[in-house]
């Protein structure tokens, strides 16, 4: 089921290897937030791969319930739940660390709308896994990603722990997106599309390149303007549709997996030439943290790739996302050190 989603050679591998019965794996992955819209769902899917032999779902709520749910799913993956004073022991001995944990938005709200609650949770779950599993690889899915992943790193830096190659900002979703909508506007099988999506993960600093879109594809100026419009508020578009209930789950459980899954085949060295774009300490622009393709490897973010040739509209458009990027990034880097 979830191999049929599967688009790019790397993609299409590590998904199938999540659902091969013979690639076991001794994985220990915690969802901290695991109670909630994205966090049932990912769950979920972590449970049903083989790669992944241990879940640890912390949660202030409900986790109790949901672990019970999830354990009796005829998979090898062993299920704990944990609550409030349980958060140690769940990030104990763990491979990958997924955090959504936070409110998500309603309509009329920005991510950046999120911050002051969301920034706490995010500071408070990082310093855990900075004191009781600092080699784990981190993924912030919580937004503000902008900034809440920045809040991590400065609370690992503080720590004496930071591994900038193990700290990611999950902006899969903004990939996965950008296929779906490509491949619906152009009459493509959406398995073979790729759309790399550059910059953060907020309106104007979601940048898809699509003018790099694998397999080429010509775009009119009017497409252009319309995909890259829709791909930059995609997620209000749910939010929207949602209407007061939230913000995306479903897709985003999805591309969360899509990552992790990636993750482990290159951490475990099955998959060579693991790409994602990912929000992750780099040096190809002047912002401190940026999202490009990303190479994955046994270290994590093993090489941060360059933006590759713009169009003269992406060019325009990148004058837009570093002004909003800065302004976040060091909104979160205040927080931690103010
Ligand atoms: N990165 C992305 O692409 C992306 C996409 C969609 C949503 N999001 C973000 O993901 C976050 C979660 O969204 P959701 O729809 O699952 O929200 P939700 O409200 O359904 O679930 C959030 C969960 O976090 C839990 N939580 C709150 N404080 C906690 C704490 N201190 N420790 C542990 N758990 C805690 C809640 O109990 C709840 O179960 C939001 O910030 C949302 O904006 C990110």
């Amino acid at each position: 089921m979830f191999c049929r989603v599967g688009i790019s050679s790397f993609r299409r591998v590590a998904l199938a290897r999540s659902l091969s019965s013979t690639a076991r794996q001794n994985m220990k992955v915690a969802v901290l937030g695991a109670s909630g819209g994205i966090g049932q769902p990912l769950s979920m899917l972590f449970k049903q791969s083989p790669l992944i032999s241990e879940l640890s779902l912390y949660d202030i709520v409900l986790t109790p319930g949901v672990a019970a749910d999830l354990s009796h799913i005829e998979t090898p993956a062993q299920v704990k739940g944990y609550l409030e004073d349980g958060l140690d022991e769940a990030l104990q001995g763990c491979d990958i660390v997924v955090i959504p944990a936070g409110v998500p938005r309603k309509p009329g709200m920005t991510r950046d709308d999120l911050f002051n609650t969301n920034a706490t949770i995010v500071q408070k779950l990082s310093e855990a896994a900075a004191k009781n599993c600092p080699k784990a690889m981190l993924c912030i899915i919580t937004n503000p990603v902008n900034s809440t992943m920045p809040i991590a790193s400065e609370v690992y830096k503080k720590a004496g722990v930071y591994d900038p190659k193990r700290i990611f900002g999950v902006t899969t979703l903004d990939s996965v997106r950008a296929n779906t909508f490509v491949a619906e506007a152009k009459g493509l099988d959406v398995r073979d599309v790729e759309v790399p999506v550059i910059g953060g993960h907020s309106g104007v600093t979601i940048l898809p390149l699509l003018s790099q879109t694998n397999p080429s594809v010509k775009f009119t100026q009017e497409e252009l303007e319309q995909l890259t419009d829709r791909i930059q508020n995609a997620g209000t578009e749910v939010v929207n549709a949602k209407a007061g209930a939230g913000s995306a789950t479903l897709s985003m459980a999805y591309a969360g997996a899509r990552f992790v899954f990636s993750l482990i085949g290159a951490m475990k060295g099955q998959s060579k030439n693991v790409v994602e774009c990912t929000f992750v300490r780099s040096d190809v622009t002047e912002a401190p943290y940026f999202a490009t393709e990303v190479q994955l490897g046994p270290n994590g973010a093993e090489v941060v790739k360059g933006m590759g040739e713009l169009s003269d509209f992406e060019k325009e458009k990148l004058k837009e996302v570093l002004p909003e990027l800065l302004k976040n990034i060091a909104k979160g880097d205040s927080f931690v050190n103010k």
